[in-house]
């Protein structure tokens, strides 16, 4: 959507400069260059804004990442059985989805929305130390979230994890 309206801009403002010619201005057509060239500003404010919502609120081309909260407190997710090794599931926490994993009996978490467009690494593989994105292969490394394989260029956030009476917990 951005992109089109970026092209759809560039459409107006060239109908704007030929209807603004010097040929058109005889026919009287100057107002309708005017109104092209208004039009075109419009579409360019339009996907403007969608292109700023998109870097800097959504992390597209960035990192999807970048932007989730912090968790500066020790937020309880889950019971520390809902975690068996080997295996793997989804937490909430402030609002952020929480991949938490064992592995060789060590508890982690990372963010569970993937740096490089957002899937979702709990639907792709998690096994031999590595999380691999369902979307587009990327490879993350369990112990401290370094991309292994791209195309991610970002690593994922890892979190702090303790056990406290049987419950999990994590922060950033
Ligand atoms: S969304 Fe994960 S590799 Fe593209």
């Amino acid at each position: 959507m951005h992109a089109a309206g970026n092209w759809l801009a560039i459409v107006f403002f060239t109908r704007s400069f030929l209807q603004r010619g010097r040929l058109h201005q005889k026919r009287g057509k100057r107002g309708r260059g005017k109104l092209s060239a208004l039009a075109g500003l419009a579409v360019l404010s339009a996907a403007g804004y969608l292109g700023g919502h998109l870097a800097y609120v959504e992390g597209v081309g960035v990192d999807r990442t970048a932007f989730e909260p912090r968790l500066e407190e020790w937020t309880d997710v889950a019971a520390e059985e809902a975690v068996p090794d080997g295996g793997h599931r989804v937490a909430q926490a402030g609002g952020t989805e929480i991949l938490l994993y064992r592995h060789s009996g060590r508890l982690g978490a990372m963010s569970n929305r993937c740096s490089h467009a957002g899937w979702s690494l709990a639907d792709g593989k998690i096994e031999a130390g590595c999380a691999t994105c369902p979307g587009h292969g990327s490879v993350f490394s369990l112990e401290d979230g370094q991309v292994m394989a791209g195309p991610a260029a970002s690593p994922q956030p890892c979190f702090e994890v303790r056990v406290r009476q049987g419950r999990v917990e994590v922060r950033s």
